[in-house]
């Protein structure tokens, strides 16, 4: 069977003045996958969604979002998805209710069907109690669901979150969670963006780190997280003994060790699989390091990223 992509791209670069906030990303994103795009502030996220959205058009490169161009088939390509941004596009003054049937409307999706839809996702989205409530008077997370809701009164195909979950807290957030996991499992395709590792490493089931606009590293959280390998720490009993003991991990490891005075710990990035905890331990031991504690564990998905956008840049540093 071949793989039909949702959203396919080659080469996009995008240019603003002396900026280049892209510089070739390739993404493709299988049919009812969700695609996790992870990346500090500024590596081009909300500019990759926007391009792939029809909001902006690239200088290089092509794209394909639910098979069509995003360049020469804008119209088709915006019925076929949904948008919500990294700033909520809700009007304070309207009820939720109203907001959901004023998108309908603006959607083309009308009368009793418009309304419908509407009914089913404010109660989907936990939002029926409110309803009836100026927006404005809806909580951060209240707002953001709302916003998703509008983004599905189309029913797309394939749906762009960008930072969906920024500022909102742990309830909320997993209610825009489920919500997404609802959704893939109706068949929607679905980009997010993230700053979230966590939010990637639950939900998507590929992640693509985009760093200065270029996917640098692409896998599922398992395969990223295998790269690595695992994370070394050690606490050490004085605060003297963390150099020496970053020495040890320094070589053992070949990554720069992370210190942290106040816990007194050191720890590092391990790529070798052959790394044991009793090997960790005899070597500091025989450099004569102090430890209370040791432990090798798996490493999180920030420790991955640090880690690969890292080689990345060494891997240009080497290049150029
Ligand atoms: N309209 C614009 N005019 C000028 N520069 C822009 C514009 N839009 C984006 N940029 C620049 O392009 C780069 C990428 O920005 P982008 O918004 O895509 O990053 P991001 O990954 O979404 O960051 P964040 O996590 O902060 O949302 C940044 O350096 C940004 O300043
Ligand atoms: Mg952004």
């Amino acid at each position: 069977m071949t793989t039909t992509y949702a959203v396919l791209s080659e080469g996009l670069e995008k240019r603003f003045g002396e900026v280049r906030a892209l510089r070739g990303l390739d993404l493709a994103v299988p049919e009812g996958t969700v695609c996790g795009v992870l990346g500090p502030n500024g590596a081009g996220k909300t500019t990759a969604v926007r391009l792939l959205t029809t909001l902006l058009a690239p200088d290089a490169g092509s794209a394909r979002v639910a098979g069509y161009d995003v360049v020469r088939e804008q119209d088709a390509v915006r019925r076929h998805i949904g948008v919500t941004g990294q700033s909520t596009s809700v009007d304070v003054e309207l009820t939720g209710r109203q907001n959901l049937r004023l998108f309908a409307k603006l959607h083309g999706v009308r009368g009793a069907a418009g309304r419908g839809r509407a009914d089913e996702l404010l109660d989907q989205f936990g939002l029926l109690d409110a309803a009836d409530r100026a927006a404005g008077t809806y909580s951060g997370g209240m707002r953001r669901r709302l916003d998703l809701a509008a983004s599905l009164l189309t029913r797309p195909r394939v749906l762009f979150l960008d930072e969906p979950t920024t500022g909102l807290d742990p309830a909320s957030r997993n209610q825009i969670w489920a919500a997404v996991r609802a959704l893939t499992a109706e068949g929607t395709t679905v980009l997010l963006t993230t700053q979230y590792l966590e939010e990637a490493d639950r939900l998507a089931d590929h992640i693509v780190l985009i760093d200065e606009g270029r996917a640098a590293v692409t896998g599922t959280p398992a395969e990223l997280k295998a790269r690595i390998g695992a994370y070394a720490e050690i606490v050490v009993a004085s605060e003297a003994a963390l150099p020496q003991a970053a020495a040890v991990l320094d070589q053992l490891t070949g990554a720069e060790p992370q210190l942290d005075a106040l816990r007194r710990t050191v720890g590092a990035v391990s790529m070798d699989p052959t790394l044991t905890l009793p090997r960790i331990v005899r070597e500091l031991d025989a450099a004569g390091v102090p430890i209370l504690d040791a432990g090798l564990r798996p490493p999180t998905l920030d420790e991955v990223f640090l880690r690969l956008t890292d080689s990345a840049n060494s891997r240009k540093e080497l290049v150029t």
